[in-house]
């Protein structure tokens, strides 16, 4: 155990060590810092996106170097509902209400315990999660209070946090909030009367995403009935809330999950779609980190999911998964495999997906197992493929699978000789970290997280293959440059082995960021 901060306990007059007498007493530790994770996701509970994998797995990382993490996220579905169910049980821990936009609202908080033993703590509040998923109704319609649903969350939260939580044992002494749906927590935090018990806590705010920033009719952000100096600043074209850009003025520390992406963001308001200035305002305290790769579930020698396990030494078990899935998949199995799996969305680089594979299945010998869901016209796009491909006698060259399916995203993960991410923007990615640890060397755009975790194969190092240009020639080059090298039995072995290698465990990322908390409380 790393002991905490000496400011550490600065608010509840933590043990003073200095007065201690001489003797032989053994001092009591200091308690260790505590973390409290603030989103709208967590593996296995919550799952769209890859914030939910790193808000599943950072607190446990955090935990083992002795940093005490707790989670907060919404009880989407309520206490009935299915995240209540694979939380297991729940047991109430505070109640209250807040009021937004005139109307009383009543939270429950409850908490559960993770997989590793931190405590996960449920807000149910009906109004606006009593139904449905973490952004989408029943039917996958949109919520008919989308706007109003996060800004009500974090108003509980921070109730819950001011009035429950604070002065006893368990008040955090950060608050690590994630994306623009705790954007508004910092303001609020620091500057809200209500909420004066949190005024010196500090905030921790990472983006996993700058394509999504909040934005809502500025009403909204006046029905938190908040008073915020300098409100005005995170007004976007005057009549719109920005909440993102809310957390970029106030929170302490700002953070990203790539060193990449937050050059990216200062460097372009494409990139930070309209932030580049905030993004460089905060310069001095913004920073990039890489997520890691939870070993408790992505390990190709030990994964359930797999049809058969396999390490670097013995890679038996990999083509046995690679047979099954070409069994299952309809797909010539004597052909290199490669897959795809990601979300169907343009920042995912779909636009091209579609053209680069039709591309390569004329211009190469390989086969193709595609999953993914999301844009009805990327879905469009995929199926068409899937078409052609059947119409033009190449049924076993192509499998297209439009669902979430983890399982099945396992099994492609290890099965393939190769992983195409041809993501557009990427400011991390974990779909090609996944990839090196099941020995599937990627082939990705070099973006984001996807430059600073991919090192291009020159023939005797490397970990995988990148191209600059985001077209689907400098992606159909580079595909077919790493099927030469899939081809060459000892170069392929060389590039597999330090994909397998390379470390990409959570324990270095989670340092990195104890060591920010410890200096945003300092
Ligand atoms: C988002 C990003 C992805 C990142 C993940 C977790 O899903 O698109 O790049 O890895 O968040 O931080």
């Amino acid at each position: 155990m790393q002991p905490g901060p000496a400011g550490a306990n600065r608010q509840r007059g933590g043990t003073v060590h200095g007065n201690a007498p001489f003797s032989t007493f053994p001092t009591p530790a200091p308690r260790s810092m505590t973390v409290l994770h603030i989103a709208a996701e967590m593996a296995p509970l919550a799952k769209v996106g890859g914030l939910a994998d790193v808000v599943g797995a950072l607190p446990d990382a955090l935990a083992a170097i002795g940093v005490q993490s707790s989670v907060l996220m919404p009880l989407y579905g309520g206490p009935d509902g299915e995240v209540a169910q694979r939380a297991g049980p729940l047991t109430e821990s505070a109640s209250g209400h807040v009021t937004y936009g005139g109307q009383t609202l009543g939270y429950t908080v409850f908490r559960a315990t993770d997989a590793e033993g931190a405590d996960v703590y449920l807000l149910h509040q009906p109004e606006h999660f009593g139904s449905g998923g973490a952004y989408f109704d029943v039917g996958n319609v949109p919520f008919a209070n989308a706007d109003d649903r996060f800004p009500a969350f974090q108003l509980c939260a921070l109730d819950w946090l001011a009035t429950a939580l604070a002065g006893t044992d368990r008040q955090p002494d950060v608050l690590h909030l994630h994306d623009h749906h705790t954007g508004l927590i910092p303001a609020l935090a620091a500057h809200d009367g209500r909420f004066a018990a949190l005024r010196d806590t500090p905030t921790v705010f990472t983006i996993h995403s700058a394509d999504h920033q909040g934005w809502a009719p500025w009403h909204v952000w006046e029905k938190t009935g908040a008073s915020v100096p300098d409100a005005h600043t995170f007004q976007q074209n005057g009549d719109t809330l920005n909440a993102m850009r809310a957390a970029l003025r106030f929170a302490d520390r700002i953070t990203t999950v790539s060193p990449t992406y937050a050059q990216e963001l200062q460097a372009s308001d494409e990139m930070a779609h309209g932030l580049a200035d905030a993004f460089r305002q905060r310069a001095e305290s913004f920073s990039g980190i890489v997520n890691g790769v939870d070993g408790a579930d992505w390990d190709p020698s030990t994964d359930r999911l797999l049809p058969a396990t396999y390490s670097a030494d013995d890679l038996a078990g990999k083509a046995e998964t690679k047979r099954a899935v070409c069994a299952e998949l309809g797909l010539d199995p004597s052909r290199p495999l490669v897959t795809f799996v990601g979300r169907l969305t343009r920042e995912k680089g779909a636009e091209i997906l579609k053209g680069l594979v039709w591309r390569l299945l004329d211009e190469t010998d390989a086969a193709f197992a595609l999953l993914g869901s999301g844009a009805p016209e990327h879905e469009d796009g995929l199926r068409h493929l899937d078409h052609h491909a059947a119409s033009t006698g190449r049924r076993d060259r192509l499998s297209v699978t439009l669902a979430f399916d983890n399982a099945l995203a396992h099994r492609l993960y290890a099965a393939g000789d190769l992983f195409l991410m041809p993501s557009r923007s990427e400011p991390c990615g974990l779909g090609q970290l996944y990839a090196m640890a099941y020995g599937t060397p990627p082939v990705v755009h070099a973006v984001g997280g996807l430059r600073d975790t991919v090192i291009p194969w020159d023939g005797r190092e490397g970990t995988g293959f990148t191209f600059d240009a985001f077209t689907e020639d400098a992606a159909a080059h580079a595909t077919r440059a790493a099927l030469a090298v899939a081809a060459d039995e000892a170069s392929y072995c060389t590039l597999q082995q330090n994909a397998m290698a390379a470390d990409h465990s959570w324990a270095a990322s989670a340092e990195r960021y104890a060591a920010l908390y410890r200096e945003a409380v300092r």
